[in-house]
């Protein structure tokens, strides 16, 4: 056991580029969102003060209007694609321009509820920031008050190509003078393990969008190519808004409890809009042609995550739960290997993501359903003691695929044995390590 929290540590070592991590070296060369915010949990069982600047230097990239961007590009490297200059013309900060799942709130609920009077310190120094990005997404990616968040990008959701997707990007038509671009991920990844070209047309057509309107969040929403109803950026913005409420009592920001409240009982609400009663389970829905996907995936079961759903609706879930467990080796597929449309390797098309197996798990626990919580935290450690610390892993095989040596995947690997972390981890992570003040 202890050789892979040795590895883990090195991995997140081996990523630090001097106070934020990469997700991997070559395929990943910059700071992503949640991935940084499922790193500083990881971190902050051996580091406080290390995981603490990994979540400042990802806020010190917030925006004005509060938006904390999906990637911070805080050098060059041409090794990635798309940069700075694919996403704006006249690049006024070095970020793409959309977000990612906002875990941010209940990283540091975490990471305050189990820490000390530093960590409150800390926390209180980011509370007015989390604050604002919470605001952000009700405003901009719900300006008709509708009840729930729409996401103007498939990876604005972070789980690029899954096929929540297919309505809305099949509907997009690429148009004539989308400059060529050269894709920089299949040069590192087997094609078979990422997405297809035609996706990424799709993608870049609505970069191309964006960028020619300024990232308008009003015709992003009103007009833009692609607008869906994503469970997993619902579901977690509304499990960090309950972590916020949390967060916000225990520091004594009294005048914000109101507000945080109030966005509780709005996606409570809301997040019924995404219960497909075709299929009883939470789905996506493209609100392009107004249609629900028939597609579970490993988003639908953040339901318990947020404590989402009538008794009723969650007996369908857990049904659901077991039938997928039951039919692949490791838990949880990113897609019902029962669709059409899986694809054991093919990224978010089947494929198990450990960050998403730690929420699911968190979820089935709040709700007393251990044995599940249980199977899908063990697959989770095994996956990684089998095939180390790869981006994702074939559930059917086990086998790691994408990037190697990936950050989240190693903190969560750290996260789910941090009982078992002692003090040599400690001085072992703090050997070398590489932080500016
Ligand atoms: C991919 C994933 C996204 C992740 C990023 C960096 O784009 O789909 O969720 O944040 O890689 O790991």
């Amino acid at each position: 056991m202890m050789t892979m929290i040795k590895e883990a540590i090195d991995v997140i070592k081996k990523n630090d580029r001097g106070g934020f991590t990469v997700p991997t070296n070559r395929l990943y060369p910059h700071q992503w969102n949640w991935d940084s915010g499922f790193t500083a949990l990881g971190i902050s069982s051996l580091d406080k003060s290390r995981a603490w600047q990994e979540l400042v230097m990802l806020i010190n990239a917030q925006w004005t209007n509060g938006m904390v961007p999906h990637i911070i590009f805080h050098e060059k490297n041409p090794n990635y694609f798309p940069g700075p200059d694919q996403w704006q013309k006249n690049a006024e900060s070095q970020t793409s321009c959309h977000s990612q799942p906002p875990v941010l709130a209940s990283i540091i609920w975490q990471m305050v509820s189990r820490g000390t009077e530093y960590d409150k310190m800390k926390a209180c120094t980011l509370f007015n920031s989390i604050m604002a990005y919470h605001r952000w997404f009700f405003l901009a990616r719900d300006p008709d008050k509708e009840g729930c968040i729409s996401i103007i990008h498939p990876w604005e959701s972070g789980r690029d190509n899954c096929p929540d997707w297919d309505i809305g990007l099949n509907n997009i038509k690429i148009p004539k003078n989308l400059e060529q671009y050269f894709r920089k991920d299949t040069s590192y990844v087997d094609k078979l393990e990422r997405p297809t070209d035609d996706h990424y047309d799709r993608f870049m057509t609505i970069l191309k969008y964006g960028r020619d309107c300024n990232w308008d969040n009003v015709k992003m929403h009103n007009e833009g190519p692609f607008l869906a109803i994503d469970p997993g950026v619902n579901f977690i913005l509304l499990r960090a808004n309950k972590d916020l409420y949390k967060l916000a009592n225990y520091l004594g920001y009294t005048e914000s409890i109101n507000e945080i409240r109030n966005w509780i009982k709005i996606l409570e609400q809301g997040c019924q809009k995404m219960w497909n009663k075709d299929i009883n389970a939470f789905t996506s829905f493209d609100k392009r042609t107004n249609t629900y996907c028939d597609a579970i995936t490993n988003a639908s079961f953040l339901c318990f995550y947020a404590g989402v759903g009538s008794n009723k609706q969650k007996s369908y879930m857990i049904d659901h739960c077991n039938r997928i467990l039951n039919n692949c080796n490791y838990g949880m597929p990113s897609l019902d290997p029962m669709h059409k449309c899986f694809e054991s390797k093919r990224y978010w098309r089947g494929p198990i993501w450990s960050i998403m197996n730690y929420m699911i798990a968190v979820g089935l626990e709040d709700i007393n359903e251990l044995c599940l919580a249980n199977k899908i935290k063990n697959d989770t450690i095994q996956l990684v003691k089998k095939n180390g610390m790869a981006e994702y892993f074939d559930p059917v095989t086990g086998i790691g695929l994408g990037g190697r040596d990936f950050s989240w995947t190693a903190a969560i690997h750290l996260e789910l044995l941090k009982d078992e972390i002692d003090i040599n981890s400690k001085h072992n992570f703090l050997n070398n390590k590489n932080v500016i003040n």
